[in-house]
């Protein structure tokens, strides 16, 4: 009897796309994660138990805790900032030209091997 009919079955057999992201904390410790496309850079942070992303509006682009530096390598597959987005960071002071909201970064395939840096501080 096999797994045909189960949830475990449709999960393998979808084949399940991740991609692997490593997120480096203020201080430098690196933490290297699955994430499931579709999820955002945040989701993958939060579900994992990654510190240094608040993420205080749950990914709703109101609150701009969850900003990461993305290198500019990245920048391309990242995509850009929305006005919203923009508008949103400018909650917090940070002149930093790498900023995004990692709740706005959808994880696709494309993304496996993202390096994002989190502030010393969402505050
Ligand atoms: Fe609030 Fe991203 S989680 S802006």
């Amino acid at each position: 009897m096999g797994f045909e009919g189960t949830a475990d079955c449709v999960y393998a057999g979808a084949g399940l796309i991740v991609a692997k992201i490593t997120y480096i904390e203020a201080g430098g410790i690196e933490h290297v994660v699955d994430v499931e496309a579709g999820w955002s850079v945040m989701q993958g942070a939060v579900r994992n138990g990654i510190p240094g992303i608040v993420a205080e509006c749950g990914g709703n682009c109101a609150c701009g805790t969850c900003r990461v530096y993305v290198d500019a390598r990245w920048k391309e597959k990242t995509g850009t900032a929305t006005d919203i987005e923009e508008a949103t960071m400018d909650i917090r002071e940070d002149a930093d030209p790498r900023k995004r909201l990692s709740c706005q970064i959808k994880v696709t395939e494309e993304l496996d091997g993202l390096v994002v840096r989190m502030p010393a501080s969402q505050y």
